[in-house]
């Protein structure tokens, strides 16, 4: 279903909006993920970015808009419907089996998912593959409970892997992680995204989408605020405004960093929801 030629979007989703009663969650937003490229998605808490990875696999039934899948349109399609037309996700929160091993977490996606492996056996040889993928194939035995944060992310990737998707979408999976872990889980995702997967990323942690990202996209009160290069959007002083307000950036000099166009102007937004769902 899904075509790849050049210059294909792998996903596309156009004047894509949704409303919760008097609130525009998501409002307008057109978007394209391309093989081999890392949208970032960033803004405030409540901005939106949630709502709009919901939208984007079939969580959530859009007010306006339309999404394509190659080119398919597949607007309004049920969760597994846009899993089986090759987009992957994984949640703001992790919620495994946790009666069951980590290896068996990812089987299930491999017996249920697109792939439909009908025999035990296969599906588990192919979950190792995918947490080999992630670096997790020595913990496949463990229970969940007996993973760090970090590993149960990896878990989370594992999953969406092992449905074979050519489309990721990640809802903050550095939330939780050490300073420490970020770097391996940030050349873990831009791997994929050799590989050839497109990949949209939402993020709290800034500098780390800048590191991945061929394009930033910021999102605020659910409409695009701006979109381009890391370098550029950090810099915009509407961004620095969107995050930190206008009075926060003023007394930081913050104004001044980003209307000379200063990389980094952005820094950590000024509340987060790490780790917990918004
Ligand atoms: N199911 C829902 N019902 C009502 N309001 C919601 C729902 N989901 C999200 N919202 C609201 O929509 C806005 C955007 O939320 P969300 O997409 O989770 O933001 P983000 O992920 O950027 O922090 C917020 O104001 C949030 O309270
Ligand atoms: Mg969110």
């Amino acid at each position: 279903m899904i075509t790849d030629q050049s210059g294909q979007p792998l996903l596309a989703a156009s004047n894509l909006s949704r409303r919760f009663g008097g609130l525009m969650a998501v409002g307008g937003v057109n978007l394209e993920l391309l093989p081999g490229h890392l949208l970032g998605v960033i803004g405030p808490n409540g901005a939106g970015k949630s709502t709009l990875v919901n939208l984007l696999t079939g969580h959530l039934k859009p007010t306006t808009g339309t999404i394509t899948i190659g080119g398919q349109d597949c607007t309004g399609a049920r969760p597994w419907r846009i899993a089986h037309a090759g987009v992957a996700r994984t949640f703001q929160i992790v919620k495994p089996f946790r009666g069951m091993t980590v290896v068996d977490n990812v089987a299930l996606a491999c017996l249920f998912g697109p792939r439909r492996m009908r025999s035990l056996t296969r599906a588990r040889r192919a979950a190792l593959e995918a947490l080999g993928r992630v670096h997790l194939a020595d913990k496949a035995k463990l229970a969940p409970a007996e993973l760090s944060v970090a590993d149960a992310r990896r878990l989370e990737m594992a999953k969406a892997l092992a449905l074979g998707p050519k489309v990721l979408l990640l809802d903050e999976v550095l939330a939780g992680l050490r300073p420490a872990e970020i770097d391996p889980a940030l050349k873990l995702i831009d791997s994929l995204r050799q590989d050839g997967l497109a990949i949209l990323m939402v993020e709290h942690v800034v500098h780390a989408i800048a590191a991945v990202s061929t394009e930033v996209l910021v999102l605020h009160h659910g409409e695009v605020l701006t979109r381009g290069p890391a370098d550029e959007v950090l810099a915009d002083e509407r961004v620095v405004e969107a995050y930190l307000g206008t009075r926060f950036a003023v007394a930081n000099g913050q104004r001044g960093a980003a209307a000379n166009g200063q990389r980094g102007a952005v820094q950590q937004p000024a509340t987060g929801d790490r780790g917990e769902q918004s």
